[in-house]
């Protein structure tokens, strides 16, 4: 719920256990007074320090500058005396850098509208009427009415406020959007430029969201990395100054994650402050926390202003995109849950929202280029006999590539390794009862290709300059419109050539040599924008015109892991290094924001080709099992005794998928922390059934049992303990002569017998006992001292 007291000129924004406050000035100066658990009161204008010098320009009104660079104003403008990070940019055609924003007027409404062109989060009932429940809008330019105005949310799950803004001197407007979610503790924001003046003007900075925390001993929780080691969860200590993490690669990339959270000192998974920012965006971003001379620390975070500058002619307006913010205060827990929860109920659609994915296989680490159709039918057969349900054609099927080095935007089947091309092979797969899939990576062209040598000024280039290869290709200008629409029909054609269920829609490099041939000189700087804007026409365009189509989006494994994505396509590939035990930091730190329904993870080959690590098969199971669930590997090379395990692995995701994609996330032991062993779990909404992963990474002489404290079950309700096995499913499924979906229903009987892992010895055969959800999660469970590295557990918890 949204209210505005007007009164005392306070805008509140309520969630279930949250409120986010800001209140006006009498000089209509908007300033940041709370965010945190939720508060009925909206007098809170007390908190805006007017009575403390300097004062108000108002009251003294020489001490403008001085003000300004104090106050929490809530969407802080460049040049006119807050030395922080700003959140506004201008350059007017004189030169001057300049923009004084003050309240206008505001409205409320029911419900949550798009964004132009941008991923978002909606609200189903506003999405079915999109014209936002026009009734429950109240608009009000004045701030001296008595009333407090509030909208309900009626049929519809959030609200929303929008704030108009002026500055004066340019007459340019901003609008500032807030939504308030009634299911889910997270407000997003975003901000619209409007020229309202009679001159052009230049955006060079346009954030999305500002927030200001007063608390001392702040750590900033960030998530690093680098190819093949994705979202590294970071903390460290903030001091006076900034901690800034960005992105000016053209894509949110690998190195740094458009994620931010400000964490009071010694937060932990259940106890501590967060607050904390996710960037609805896939391209360059700005995300900065700075504590300054009096302890405010004000984070702020949108498009990168580096490389960006967007001229705005009288009446056009700019979008920039969402961000949503996360207050807790149990730690990193609820932060987690609360964007899992906003994310698959208010940001993944289509299709295959709700629905569990199926099993696939794909050849990229079992051939790389390497492969014919032979080959691949004969990975589709092996897979098929074990439950396995898609097949996953990767790079290398088109024009005439077999190494890196040629064919990007050459998009004909090649022939020789593919007779038939992809009619023929889907026929034989689908024959098979499986699915077909295929790779693209639409964005890219190659220097060896037709396209290239056809087109080759549709490379992103500056003039007169080499163009910069990385990985042998370059970008196409996504930008123009003529070579954004040729990609789009190669992608159609591709597609309505075969029953083709499922993309791959990989990109492979930064954005470099970002110019453009046909845009005039003061528009090169809207570049990275607009290509981000093209890379999303392109995909709402292929959502909408196949809606069945199981998109997953990929950029050199996860480079481009981020809500942007996460709107068009349900599942996101997470990281390139399929290692179980690399995996389980990236998934770690991934898990952090999003839910598990959207992390691709494939069970691949030992040794591992990314590290030489070996590690049980079961081992690689369980830890994609806490993903979308897959295969990359040659399964006709596989050993008997790994290739058995498959179908009892392919039933447990069966088994178990509505939890992994609808469970609740609690994290009980992290390997990154402790160097000895990994643990955690997905509780059902209602909280009776529960998948707990245990991954001991290392072992150890001279331990016992260890003690681990459960999370998430109802403390009064009973609960039966049974460790899930993999080698005694597969003998059974093995024993089974019924079909894959039967095996899928092997539920109960995939359960050890009498393995009651609160026994110190798991193998015994103690009778099932129960115990109650107090004791599982305040008193723990033991679990045994398992022998050699490597090694998982997976426990079913029921409610009995
Ligand atoms: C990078 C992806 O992350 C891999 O999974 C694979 O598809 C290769 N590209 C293919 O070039």
């Amino acid at each position: 719920m949204i209210c505005y007291d007007e009164a005392h000129h306070i805008f509140k924004l309520d969630t279930p256990n949250t409120s986010y406050v800001f209140g006006l000035t009498d000089e209509s100066y908007p300033g940041q007074i709370y965010y945190g658990k939720k508060i009925k009161d909206t007098d809170l204008g007390y908190l805006l320090r007017e009575d403390e010098r300097p004062q108000p320009p108002s009251i003294l009104r020489r001490e403008k500058a001085g003000y300004f660079d104090f106050y929490p104003m809530e969407y802080p403008s460049v040049g006119i005396g807050d030395a922080r990070e700003s959140c506004i940019g201008i350059r007017t055609m004189d030169g001057q850098e300049g923009l004084e924003l003050r309240y206008r007027s505001h409205r409320i409404y029911a419900g949550k509208r798009p964004l132009e062109g941008l991923p978002a989060t909606w609200d189903a009932a506003s999405a079915a009427h999109s014209d936002a429940s026009s009734d429950d809008v109240h608009t009000t330019g004045q701030k001296d009415k008595e009333a407090v105005q509030t909208a309900q949310t009626a049929s519809c799950s959030c609200s929303t406020l929008e704030v108009t803004m002026e500055d004066e001197v340019t007459g340019l407007q901003v609008v500032l959007s807030y939504t308030a979610f009634e299911d889910v503790d997270a407000i997003t924001r975003s901000v619209r430029v409007e020229n309202g003046g009679e001159r052009s003007v230049y955006l060079t900075k346009v954030l999305s969201a500002c927030l200001h925390v007063e608390q001392e001993n702040l750590e900033v929780l960030t998530l690093p990395g680098s190819w093949s080691r994705e979202r590294q969860i970071q903390r460290q200590k903030l001091g006076y100054g900034s901690v800034v993490t960005e992105s000016i690669r053209g894509i949110s990339s690998h190195q740094d994650h458009p994620f931010m959270a400000l964490v009071t000192e010694n937060c932990t998974q259940t106890t501590g402050d967060v607050y904390a920012m996710n960037f609805v965006y896939s391209g360059n971003f700005l995300a900065k926390a700075m504590r300054d001379q009096f302890d405010q620390t004000r984070m702020v975070m949108g498009i990168h202003p580096d490389r960006f500058c967007w001229k705005l002619e009288p009446g056009e307006s700019f979008q920039a995109p969402e961000a949503v913010l996360v207050y807790s205060d149990e730690g990193l827990g609820k932060m987690t849950r609360a964007f899992h929860r906003l994310y698959r109920n208010h940001l993944i659609r289509g299709y295959w929202k709700d629905r569990r994915r199926p099993v696939l296989i794909n050849n990229w680490e079992a051939t790389y280029f390497n492969f014919d159709t032979e080959k691949l039918l004969a990975i589709a057969r092996e897979a098929a006999e074990r439950g396995i349900e898609m097949l996953v054609v990767d790079d290398g099927w088109f024009g005439y590539r077999s190494n890196d080095d040629s064919s990007l935007g050459d998009w004909q089947v090649n022939e020789k390794k593919l007779p038939g091309g992809f009619t023929y092979l889907a026929q034989e797969v689908n024959k098979l009862g499986m699915k077909l899939g295929i790779w693209l990576e639409p964005e890219m062209v190659s220097e060896d290709s037709n396209l290239y040598r056809e087109h080759p000024d549709w490379a992103l280039q500056m003039n007169g300059r080499e163009l910069g290869q990385a990985r042998a290709q370059y970008v196409l200008d996504l930008s123009r419109p003529e070579v954004a629409e040729y990609v789009y029909g190669m992608i159609r054609d591709v597609l309505s050539s075969a029953n083709i269920e499922y993309v791959k829609w990989d990109m492979n490099r930064l954005l470099s040599d970002v110019g453009n041939l046909t845009l005039p000189a003061d528009r090169q700087g809207e570049i990275m924008h607009r290509y981000m804007l093209a890379v999303y026409g392109l995909q709402d365009r292929l959502t909408k015109d196949f809606p069945q189509l199981l998109l997953e989006n990929c950029c050199s494994g996860g480079g481009r892991f981020d809500p942007g994505m996460l709107y068009y396509s349900p599942q996101i590939w997470c990281s390139d290094d399929t290692d179980a035990i690399e995996r389980l930091s990236i998934q770690e730190g991934t898990q952090l924001l999003y839910p598990l329904s959207c992390i691709g993870a494939h069970v691949s080959i030992c040794p591992n080709h990314g590290t030489g690590r070996v590690t049980p098969f079961e081992t690689r199971g369980v830890v994609a099992l806490s993903g979308t669930f897959g295969y990359e590997l040659d399964i006709t090379r596989l050993p008997d005794e790994e290739k058995d395990q498959i179908p009892g692995q392919v039933a447990h995701y069966k088994q178990f998928s509505h939890l992994i994609r609808n469970g609740e996330y609690y994290r009980i032991a992290s390997w990154r922390e402790n160097h000895l062993y990994d643990c955690f779990m997905v509780v059902s909404e209602d909280r009776t059934e529960a998948l707990c992963t245990y991954v001991q990474v290392l072992s150890q002489i001279n331990y016992k049992s260890r003690r681990i404290r459960l999370l998430g079950l109802d403390p009064d309700a009973y609960y039966s303990v049974t460790e899930v096995s993999l080698a005694e499913t597969c003998a059974e499924i093995q024993g089974q002569t019924a079909g894959n979906e039967a095996a899928a229903g092997g539920g109960d009987s995939t359960e050890r017998d009498g393995g009651d892992i609160a026994a110190a010895d798991c193998g015994s055969a103690a009778a099932k006992k129960c115990y109650q959800g107090a004791a599982l999660m305040y008193a723990g469970i033991l679990m045994p001292r398992v022998m050699g590295d490597f090694q998982t557990r997976l426990l079913h918890i029921r409610k009995i």
